[in-house]
């Protein structure tokens, strides 16, 4: 009863159809399942057994509360890229000193805020973070502890608006400037230098560059430690790519094995910053069609799903795998269409010269793998409300955020005095 499957003849998470959940909620609506959220993080924890590391979980993947806190519940820490993240992980009940605080920009208010909490550490990406948070911490009368990451030039064969750890990149330090940074660092008086933190990319399905980067880093780490540093923490980053079409993603306990194998002598505690393996194919996002328009060259289906609920495809010519919520014959016919949203943009598409069985007004859609990226990166364009989101639990099913109504999408505006 895990997952997303067809029971029935209805797509189902988990014991929910997903029918009754666009009945009683609406759509377009996002649909998320607790158990394999679950067991996406148990395959971290069990294969980091006896091992000195840390899930610290990319918040910025999903960040419902509802979502953090089920990972929360089993121990996982948090990797957050701004205040408002940290707010939500602590919201959510994940203690302060299991937050790691990473971003290229920070700003002065976000760094004073994550010391007056507490967070474990906070990933520097430059110098001039490190003069900044020296200030900040020597302002509050605290010493903060630092890793500092480091940009070690692999690249992650990914698509080129994720990848992070190539030189020309904008994050880290250059691994080649980053031994003066370490002891530009040390002689800061307000901060704790601890760790490198590395992160080369999102949707990595290989685990080559990863080796090559850990290598670069092991070797750094010897350097670092020759200069005086007493380096303890490794942060190894997220990216590990999950399937969309058919990709073969990297098994965790694979990865997890390959990590303790390279860093076996390195004598630091490991961090795992993992976003969409733990939440990608934990969800999907449930649409209807609203009419299907022949044309000469193209069918299209029109779903009440649009690139403002899910923009992955438009942005990164993301792949989704779409199926129908109602399960089609073994042996139907099978067309190709492009499956596209209301909005006034030819780029608002989920999917084009999709094979797929045909659709008719009414029926609803199910676009997979949508629980990483997916909600988080929503917005109200064309004036569309923000979209909900739902969590399934075995045969009972939440609303962990409610469709927005449109008295909070247009009453939030203001209209000066001067044109009253
Ligand atoms: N740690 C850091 C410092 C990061 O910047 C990221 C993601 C992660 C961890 C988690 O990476 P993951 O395990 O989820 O790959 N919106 C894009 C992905 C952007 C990833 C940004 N950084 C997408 O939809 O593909």
């Amino acid at each position: 009863m895990t997952g997303f499957a067809y029971r029935d003849g209805e797509m189902h998470a988990e014991g929910v159809a997903l029918s009754r959940i666009a009945r009683e909620v609406g759509t377009p609506v996002y649909v998320y399942s607790s158990a394999m959220l679950r067991a996406n993080y148990r395959a971290f924890a069990d294969a980091m057994k006896g091992l000195d590391a840390e899930v610290h979980y990319a918040v910025k993947a999903n960040s419902n509360l509802a979502v953090i806190r089920t990972f929360a519940r089993l121990g996982a820490g948090a990797d957050i890229v701004s205040e408002g993240e940290m707010r939500r992980a602590l919201a959510a009940g994940v203690p302060a000193d299991r937050i790691v605080f990473s971003g290229v920009g920070k700003k002065v208010s976000e760094l004073r805020a994550a010391l007056e909490v507490g967070i474990r550490q906070i990933n520097v990406e430059s110098r001039h973070e490190l003069d900044m948070l020296d200030g900040v911490a020597g302002a509050m009368g605290k010493r903060t502890d630092i890793a500092i990451r480091i940009n070690p030039d692999v690249d992650p064969n990914t698509h080129a608006k994720i990848t992070t750890g190539k030189k020309g990149n904008k994050f880290g330090i250059d691994i080649d400037l980053a031994r003066e940074a370490f002891a530009y660092a040390a002689g800061k008086p307000n901060l704790n230098v601890l760790g490198v933190a590395i992160h080369i990319g999102s949707q990595i399905t290989d685990m080559e560059p990863y080796r090559h980067a850990i290598r670069r880093v092991r070797e750094f780490v010897g350097q670092l430690r020759a200069d005086g540093l007493d380096i303890t923490r490794f942060d190894v980053g997220g990216g590990l790519g999950i399937t969309y079409r058919n990709e073969t993603p990297v098994p965790i306990d694979a990865f997890v094995g390959m990590v303790r194998q390279e860093t076996g002598n390195m004598g630091c505690a490991l961090s795992f910053e993992p976003g969409r393996r733990l939440v990608g194919d934990a969800g999907v996002l449930l649409g209807e069609v609203i009419l299907v328009k022949p044309g000469v060259a193209r069918t299209f289906v029109i779903v009440d799903a649009a690139m403002n609920d899910l923009i992955r495809p438009t942005l990164y010519e993301a792949w989704h795998d779409i199926v129908p919520a109602r399960q089609p014959a073994a042996n139907a016919e099978e067309i190709v269409t492009d499956i596209v949203g209301p909005i006034c943009e030819s780029g608002d598409f989920l999917a084009q010269k999709r094979t797929m069985t045909p659709l008719a007004a009414g029926d609803l859609v199910v676009v997979k793998s949508a629980g990483a990226y997916g909600a988080v990166m929503s917005s109200t364009y064309n004036t569309r409300p923000l979209v909900p989101e739902t969590l399934v639990d075995g045969d009972r099913y939440a609303v962990v955020r409610p469709r927005q109504t449109y008295e909070q999408l247009i009453g939030a505006d203001r209209v000066p005095a001067w044109l009253e």
